[in-house]
């Protein structure tokens, strides 16, 4: 078995079959061909690692160059995708030594972080990935928001084709990814499929920038208007777009939109009968995971005013003894040699740092061992935070 990056048209006859057989309905060759050719310029510059023995590509993962709001910081970030094994090739560990070179290659490339969504998180668990908060969604009938059709909101709206108002949405989401904490932006090459693709998107203009925006599909007559995340800067941007969907009472049954973290639908209206949801329950619809790949690469992103030293434990990216010091306002990390106060696995330690679970939680979980004093401190360093993945295009 030997691994080896490809690239370019390679992709047609090695890692898209592959990623075809494992994600798509069986297709008819002829159709399979004529995807991979429309998809190969939003996979061009992915780092894409393939396992093939006598000629035959039996596995393949790849990595796409994103970047993610850590803390405040805008940092380099692995999205992880495409990761498939040869029906008869599974269970060999051939995933296992291909992710592992992967995020080793692409940590020495000065990715910090790595985010991705998993089948089963059990499995991502074991590669040092921490379970990151799901997105909400919000389901309700439009005449529930009649009343801010009567309201004079400031700015305004545009509606039109997503290939039209491409430039305007993706300069909302470069705004909320220098705001967001765990707010993540897909590569330009990958999201130019998003302009390519036949959803609407409104946006809300205030002040001359944007201030919100909502691409969607509506799915049949007085059926379902499904949009993506319901985006905006704050409660202007957001009431104009609400106002835009009470527009539809008479033409849908329900609207569907996902929600930044700290939206409460049922206070956008009296009388409003709304449905908030997160859901990890129905097959597919999992969290999304992240984990740390360098602690060096930390180095500035924002931390509390306190000092620890800590070993990093049973993981071939970080294991070592660090110190973090907070006390300069932003993170100094160092490689220290004064006795650890606290050990933490690579999940533990990437909960930590985006700030999913208290350092009590990490020890009763078995992601490290933290002594009272050192818990006090680690949570003073990485103040408790709610990332909000947004991982669309
Ligand atoms: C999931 C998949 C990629 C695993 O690939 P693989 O080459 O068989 O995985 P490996 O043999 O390298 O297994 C790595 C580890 O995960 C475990 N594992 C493998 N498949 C697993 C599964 N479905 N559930 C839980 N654990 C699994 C293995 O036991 C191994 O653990 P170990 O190293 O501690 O013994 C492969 O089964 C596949 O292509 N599935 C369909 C597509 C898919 O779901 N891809 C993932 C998208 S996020």
């Amino acid at each position: 078995m030997r691994i080896r990056r490809i690239s370019g048209d390679e992709r047609l006859t090695t890692s898209f079959p592959l990623q075809s057989y494992a994600f798509d309905r069986s297709p008819t060759e002829q159709a399979v061909s004529r995807h991979y050719r429309e998809f190969l310029p939003y996979h061009s510059g992915n780092h894409t690692l393939v396992a093939e023995e006598n000629g035959e590509t039996l596995a393949a993962v790849s990595g796409i160059p994103m970047q993610q709001n850590v803390r405040g910081s805008v940092l380099p970030m692995v999205g992880v995708a495409g990761v498939a094994t040869h029906p008869l090739a599974r269970r060999r560990g051939l995933v296992r030594t291909l992710l592992n070179q992967l995020l080793e290659e692409l940590r020495d490339d000065g990715n910090p972080v790595s985010v991705l969504y998993p089948f089963r998180s059990s499995f991502y668990a074991r590669f040092g990935y921490v379970t990151l908060p799901q997105h909400r969604s919000a389901t309700f009938a439009p005449d529930g928001l009649a009343d801010l059709l009567r309201a004079d909101l400031p700015g305004e709206l545009r509606w039109r084709r997503i290939a039209e108002g491409y430039t305007d949405h993706r300069a909302l989401t470069r705004r909320l990814l220098d705001e967001r904490h765990g707010f993540a932006m897909f590569p330009e090459f990958r999201a130019v499929s998003l302009r390519d693709d036949r959803k609407w998107v409104v946006t809300a203009h205030v002040d001359g920038e944007v201030a919100g925006s909502l691409t969607y599909r509506i799915d049949d007559h007085l059926g379902e208007l499904s949009g993506d995340t319901l985006l905006h800067t704050g409660p202007a941007g957001r009431a104009l777009l609400l106002s835009f969907l009470a527009r539809h009472a008479d033409q849908v049954d329900r609207v569907k939109i996902g929600l930044l973290p700290e939206d409460t639908p049922e206070l956008w209206a009296d009388d409003f009968r709304v449905e908030t949801k997160a859901d990890v329950r129905s097959l597919g619809a999992n969290a999304p995971m992240g984990r740390v790949l360098s602690l060096d690469g930390l180095d500035g992103i924002a931390a509390g005013p306190v000092a620890i030293t800590i070993d990093v434990v049973d993981d071939r990216l970080l294991a070592g003894r660090y110190h973090l010091d907070g006390t300069g306002g932003t993170l100094a990390v160092d490689r220290g040699d004064a006795p650890a106060a606290a050990s933490l696995t690579a999940a533990g330690l990437s909960a930590l740092v985006y700030g999913v679970l208290d350092p009590l939680e990490i020890t009763l979980r078995g992601l490290g061992t933290i002594p009272t004093e050192a818990a006090e401190a680690l949570r003073d360093l990485f103040p408790a935070q709610r990332p909000y993945v947004f991982a669309e295009f």
